[in-house]
C-alpha cells in the first residue's frame, strides 16, 4: 500500500495458559516491535495492539492441570505475559485481554452482524458428549488412538506425534479426558462460517493481489488450503468458558463463540480500549481504506489470519490486512522448541536469569533482541544455541558496534578535549568522504529492508556500518597521529576530521539501531547529551547531527560479554528441565487426579513446533505387554506400487502396497516427509491385521511402520535386503 495515512499493527494474542518462550518472541513480537519502532521514529500515525487470548480449551485444560479455575489461570498468566513483554522492550500501545467486558461486547456485536446479515449457516450435527460430566466435548477434550501412527494419546483435533490433523470421529477408542469414559454421540446445533463461498475472492486477493508482497511461506500455506478446498467452519461451541452467544440468538443458550472466532476480534477491542484511554477515535483504524493493517503472527496461525479472519472482516465491513508476515520455526540446541517438553527458554526465565539479576539488565535485553533477530527464521527454520548467542554478542555487538562507539568517545576525550571536533574540509580525503557517503546511503537500504519485513538484513546493515567505522578508525589511527603532532602541522586536523566523522557516525548508528536495540540507542543519546528526538528517522543519514564544540559525556558500556559459565549453566538448566519433565511424564501421576492429568498437553500453539514429530526422548514409556498380545499383530513385508497425495489432507498419502498375497490401499500420514515419486518401489513393513479405517473417505487397510530419528526425520522400517512380498516379520 502506498502512503497509508495510519498504521494498525497487531501481534498474535498469546494464550494466557502458561509462560511463552523466546521462539514466540522471535516470531510474532520482536519483528512487529522493530517495525513499529521504525514507524514511530518516522512520526507515522501507528497503533500497536496485542493482548492475552483467554478463552478456549488451552485455558480450561491448564486450569484442570493446575487444579484451579480458568479465571485464576488467565489472571496469573496475563500478568506474567504483560510484564515479560514490557521487560523485553515490546512496546505495545495496549496489551489488552479477551476476558474484558469490552471485548465480550465487541465479539458479540460482530457475531450479531454476521448472523443478522444471513452470513452464517446453522447446522445440526452429532457431536461427542460426556454423560458423566454432562457436557459436549471440545476436540481437545477427546483422546484416542491416532489412525495414522497409533499414538494412543492423540487429540480430537490433532495427533501431536505424527502431526496429522484429525477430527474426533477419526480417533480409535475415543475417551473423554474429563471422566475417562467413552463419549456418546448427541445432536447439537452450531453456527458455521461458510468459507467455501469465498474461495474465489480469497484466491484473487491472496494469490493474485498479494503475490508480490506477501512472504512465500504464507502464500504457500494459503495456496495449499485453497487448493484443498475450504469447508464451512463452526464458530460456536458447547462450552461454559468463553463468550456467550448474544442473548437474542435463538437456540444459542449455553453456547459460546469459538475461541478462534473471538480472539482476532481482540485486535479490534484492544484498539477500542486504546482509543478510550487516549480519547481517540478507533474507527478509522478498522474502517478506512487508507489504514495499513499488518498482522505479525507465528506460523501456526497463518490460516486464521490470512483466510478465516479476512472473511470475517470482509463480511463485517472492515478493512483487510495489507500483510500477514510470519516466520518459520526457531529450534533450540538441536531440537524443536517446546514448553511442554521443557526444551525451551521461557521469556520469564531469561528475564529472571539475565535482566533482573544485574544492573546491566537492559544490555541483556538488547543482546537477546539482537541475536533473535540475527537468526530470525525469515525464510527457513533456524537454531538458537547458547554458544552462538555468546559468540554473536561478543563478535558483533561487543567487538564491532560497542567497540566502535567506545573508541570514538574515548579518543574524543583524549585527543579532542571531550568536545565534537571541527571538520577541516580542505583536507578531507577519499576515506573520509566514503564514510560520509556510507552513512547517507545506509538510510535507503535499511528503510527498504524494514519496509519489506527483512529485519534480519536491516539489522545486519547497521552492524556493517559500524564495522566500516571500525575499519576507518583502524586505518586512520588517530592515536598514532597524536604522537607526531610536533612534526606534523596537519596532525590535529587529521585527528579532528577522523573523530568528527566517527562521532557523526555514532549519532547515526543510534538512529539506525533504535528500532532494533532501543536500550542501547537510549544510552547513546545520554552519552551524546541529546534529547530522544535525535532518534527520529528524519535524522538518519545526516552528516551533521552533532554540533561542533559540543561536549559529550564519558562512554558507557553498551553491551557485555556472556561468560562461558553462563553458557554452561543455561545448557545444563535446559537439560535438567527437560529430563525432569520426561521423568514426570513416565511416572504415574502422583496426585492421582482426574484423567486429564495424565494426558501430556502441549499448552503453546503460537509459534512452536508442536505440529510435527516429537523427538525420541520424552515419549511416554508404554506398559509391558504379554507375548500373546504382541503375537496378535500380523506384520508383513510389501512393496509400494503407487503413492499419491490425498486431497484436502496435506499430511496424508494414499499408497497401494503389494503384499504378495494381495494388493492393499493404505493411507499413511507421511506426506510431509516423503515425496510420492521417491517411495514407489520401496519395501515397507505393514501391520496387516488392523481393523480397516476410513480417512478422508478412503478405506485404509493396514499401517506402515516408520522409524523416527531424533531430528524428527522419518524412515521406513524394512528388511536390509529385498525379500519376497508377503514375507512375515516377527
Ligand atoms: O495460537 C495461539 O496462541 C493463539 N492464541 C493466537 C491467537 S492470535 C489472534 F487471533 F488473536
Ligand atoms: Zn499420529
Amino acid at each position: 500500500m502506498t502512503d497509508p495515512k495510519r498504521y494498525l499493527i497487531t501481534s498474535a494474542l498469546p494464550y494466557a495458559n502458561g509462560p511463552k518462550h523466546i521462539g514466540h518472541l522471535a516470531g510474532a513480537y520482536l519483528p512487529a516491535d522493530i517495525y513499529v519502532r521504525y514507524l514511530r521514529a518516522q512520526k507515522k500515525d501507528v497503533v500497536y495492539v496485542c493482548g492475552s487470548d483467554e478463552h478456549g480449551a488451552a485455558i480450561t485444560i491448564q486450569a484442570m492441570k493446575e487444579n484451579t479455575t480458568p479465571k485464576e489461570i488467565v489472571d496469573k498468566y496475563h500478568a506474567m505475559l504483560k510484564s515479560n513483554m514490557a521487560d523485553l522492550g515490546i512496546s505495545f500501545d495496549i496489551y489488552h485481554r479477551t476476558t474484558s467486558p469490552l471485548h465480550h461486547e465487541t465479539a458479540q456485536e460482530f457475531f450479531t452482524v454476521l448472523n443478522n446479515n444471513g452470513d452464517l449457516e446453522v447446522k445440526e450435527t452429532e457431536q461427542y458428549f460426556d454423560e458423566e460430566a454432562n457436557t459436549f466435548l471440545a476436540d481437545r477434550y477427546i483422546v484416542g488412538t491416532c489412525p495414522v501412527c497409533a499414538n494412543e494419546n492423540a487429540f480430537g483435533d490433532q495427533c501431536e506425534r505424527c502431526g496429522t490433523s484429525l477430527s474426533p470421529d477419526e480417533l480409535i477408542n475415543p475417551k473423554s479426558t474429563l471422566s475417562g469414559n467413552a463419549p456418546v454421540k448427541k445432536t447439537t446445533k452450531h453456527w458455521y462460517l461458510p468459507l467455501n463461498k469465498y474461495e474465489e475472492f480469497l484466491r484473487q486477493w491472496i494469490l493474485e493481489d498479494h503475490k508480490a508482497d506477501w512472504k512465500a511461506n504464507v502464500l504457500g500455506q494459503c495456496k495449499s488450503w485453497l487448493d484443498a478446498g475450504l469447508q464451512p467452519r463452526a464458530v460456536t461451541r458447547d462450552l461454559d468458558w468463553g463468550i456467550a452467544l448474544p442473548e437474542d440468538v435463538e437456540g444459542g443458550k449455553g453456547k459460546v463463540l469459538y475461541v478462534w472466532f473471538d480472539a482476532p476480534i481482540g485486535y479490534i477491542s484492544a484498539t477500542k480500549q486504546w482509543a478510550l484511554d487516549k480519547d481517540k477515535d478507533w474507527k478509522p483504524y478498522w474502517y478506512n481504506e487508507d489504514t495499513k493493517l499488518v498482522h505479525f503472527i507465528g506460523k501456526d496461525n497463518i490460516v486464521f489470519h490470512a483466510i478465516i479472519f479476512p472473511v470475517m472482516l470482509k463480511l463485517h465491513g472492515n478493512i483487510l490486512p495489507d500483510n500477514v508476515p510470519s516466520n518459520e520455526f526457531m529450534n533450540l540446541e538441536g531440537d524443536k522448541m517446546s514448553t511442554s517438553r521443557g526444551w525451551s527458554i521461557e521469556m520469564d526465565d531469561y528475564i529472571n536469569d539475565f535482566v533482573k539479576k544485574e544492573n546491566g539488565g537492559d544490555q541483556m535485553v538488547d543482546a537477546l533482541r539482537y541475536y533473535l533477530n540475527a537468526i530470525a527464521p525469515e525464510t527457513k527454520d533456524s537454531e538458537f544455541t547458547w554458544k552462538a548467542f555468546q559468540d554473536t554478542v561478543k563478535g558483533e555487538l561487543v567487538d564491532v558496534f560497542g567497540n566502535f562507539v567506545n573508541r570514538a568517545f574515548v579518543l574524543m576525550h583524549k585527543l579532542c578535549k571531550g568536545k565534537v571536533p571541527p571538520l577541516h574540509a580542505a583536507i578531507l580525503d577519499d576515506a573520509d568522504k566514503n564514510l560520509f557517503a556510507e552513512i547517507t546511503h545506509a538510510k535507503a537500504t535499511i528503510e527498504s529492508l524494514i519496509e519489506g519485513y527483512k529485519f534480519r538484513d536491516a539489522q545486519y546493515g547497521v552492524i556493517d556500518l559500524a564495522r566500516k567505522g571500525n575499519k576507518y578508525m583502524q586505518d586512520k589511527q588517530p592515536w598514532i597521529v597524536a604522537k607526531t603532532l610536533d612534526t606534523n602541522p596537519e596532525g590535529q586536523q587529521i585527528i579532528d576530521n577522523c573523530l568528527h566523522i566517527c562521532l557523526q557516525l555514532t549519532a547515526n548508528l543510534a538512529v539506525y539501531i533504535n528500532p532494533f536495540l532501543p536500550f542501547a540507542a537510549k544510552k547513546m543519546t545520554y552519552m551524546m547529551k541529546v534529547v530522544d528526538k535525535m532518534l527520529d528517522w528524519e535524522n538518519a543519514g545526516k552528516p551533521n547531527l552533532l554540533s561542533v564544540g559540543y561536549s559529550l559525556r564519558e562512554p558507557q558500556l553498551l553491551f557485555r560479554k556472556i561468560d562461558d559459565t553462563e553458557v554452561a549453566e543455561q545448557v545444563e538448566k535446559l537439560k535438567i528441565k527437560s529430563e525432569k519433565i520426561k521423568m514426570e511424564a513416565a511416572s504415574p501421576n502422583p496426585s492421582g487426579g482426574g484423567a486429564l492429568k495424565s494426558v501430556p498437553v502441549e499448552p503453546v500453539t503460537l509459534n512452536n513446533n508442536t505440529s510435527q514429530n516429537p523427538p525420541l526422548e520424552g515419549r511416554e514409556a508404554k506398559p509391558e505387554i504379554a507375548f500373546e498380545d504382541f503375537a496378535k499383530i500380523e506384520l508383513k513385508v510389501g512393496t509400494i506400487l503407487s503413492a499419491e497425495k490425498v486431497a484436502k489432507a496435506d499430511k496424508l498419502l494414499k499408497l497401494e502396497v503389494d503384499l504378495g498375497f494381495e494388493k492393499r490401499i493404505i493411507v499413511s500420514g507421511i506426506a510431509l516427509h516423503f515425496d510420492p515419486s521417491d517411495i514407489v518401489g520401496k519395501q515397507v513393513t505393514v501391520v496387516t491385521n488392523l481393523v480397516p479405517l476410513k480417512m478422508r473417505g478412503i478405506e485404509s487397510n493396514g499401517m506402515i511402520l516408520i522409524a523416527e530419528d531424533a531430528d524428527g526425520k522419518l524412515k521406513f522400517v524394512n528388511p536390509d535386503e529385498t525379500v519376497k512380498n508377503g514375507s512375515g516379520v516377527s
